[in-house]
């Protein structure tokens, strides 16, 4: 098990910013007047934690991740985006090989993707009709409409489905009509969660990778409230070192419910991580979260046709 924070320069970065005394936090609690009474209503607890990595699998540098599923037996279930180059695929865990491949129209760019009983199903951006697939042979069997603004985002406990559309709010739908049975805004500290992307169900909790940052937020599925945050920057760094390629972002976490795994990849990594996830034992500091997942709005260069690129 390689501890990657000891690795490279972000582990330095991250103990500085991590750094400041508890008194100075206890001060800076102190001293908000500004802050709202609602936003101390959960009582502003929030776990931090950070990842190591356990296990590195080959993936297709070619497959621009956008939903990400375990399927058991060591198989993961992948869609992937760009308009052309869009497909469901069945993919082995160990080797990396794509063992089905079904091409879905060029006119749609693939989005989040989730394994419900025997189907699956899989949004598309700037779409409202969603497809399923079986699980087996990955012919799709049918198609359904979803009512959020967009598909980006796609999870299930088995119970609902989970849905996200690059806004902060995350859905609850019914797996059988896809009527939305409610909707909750994430909020951190006040600050709107936005651009929720892909979704996994993890242990009772909603995680959801947040486009253009390094972190996943922790999500309560009962009222949309944020648990915590894990920050994983040196996996994207490892990833360009390798690829000596312009920076793609993080995105895909799958959830192995039996032996208790997580995996994430990134749009066109060269690798799937089975990672662990560890507590931050230092405090964080105020604004260290926000500055890292919540950049502003104008911070991003929007063009997904070709891909994501963060200007800063
Ligand atoms: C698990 O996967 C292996 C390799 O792909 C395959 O040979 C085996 O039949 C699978 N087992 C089950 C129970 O699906
Ligand atoms: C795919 O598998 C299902 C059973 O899971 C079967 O009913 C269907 O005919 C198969 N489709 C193709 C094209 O092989």
């Amino acid at each position: 098990m390689a501890s990657l924070w000891r690795k490279t320069g972000a582990y330095t970065t991250l103990s500085l910013l991590l750094s400041a005394s508890l008194a100075i936090a206890v001060i800076d609690h102190l001293a908000i007047p500004t802050k709202k009474l609602s936003d101390f209503k959960y009582g502003e607890s929030y776990s931090y934690e950070m990842v190591s990595v356990i296990n590195e699998f080959p993936h297709d540098p070619e497959a621009f991740t956008q939903g990400l599923v375990y399927g058991g037996n060591d198989t993961l279930f992948e869609s992937t985006g760009l308009y052309g180059k869009s497909s469901v695929r069945k993919v082995a865990l160990r080797t990396g090989k794509v063992e089905t491949l079904q091409k879905i129209d060029d006119s749609i760019f693939g989005e989040g993707l989730t394994l419900f009983g025997e189907r699956l199903f899989q949004v598309a951006w700037l779409q409202k009709t969603g497809f399923i697939y079986d699980h087996n042979n990955l012919s799709k069997v049918g198609e359904f409409m979803h009512q959020m603004n967009d598909g980006w985002g796609l999870a299930t406990d088995g119970e609902v489905l989970f849905g996200s559309d690059g806004s902060s709010t995350l859905y609850q739908m019914d797996p059988r009509t896809f009527n939305i049975l409610s909707k909750s805004v994430v909020y951190y500290k006040g600050h709107q969660v936005k651009f929720l992307n892909e979704l996994e169900s993890v242990n009772g909790e909603v995680w959801a990778n947040v486009l253009g940052v390094d972190c996943i937020v922790r999500i309560s599925p009962k009222d949309g409230r944020v648990i915590g945050w894990i920050v994983l920057p040196n996996l994207r760094e490892q990833e360009v070192v390798a690829q000596n390629q312009k920076q793609m972002v993080l995105n895909g976490i799958a959830w192995d419910s039996e032996k208790k795994r997580i995996f994430v990849t990134g749009k066109l990594w060269s690798k799937i991580y089975e990672i662990r996830v560890v507590p931050i034992n230092k405090p964080i500091e105020e604004g260290f979260i926000e500055q890292l997942c919540l950049p502003p709005l104008h911070k991003f260069t929007y063009d997904r046709s070709e891909s994501l690129s963060i200007s800063h």
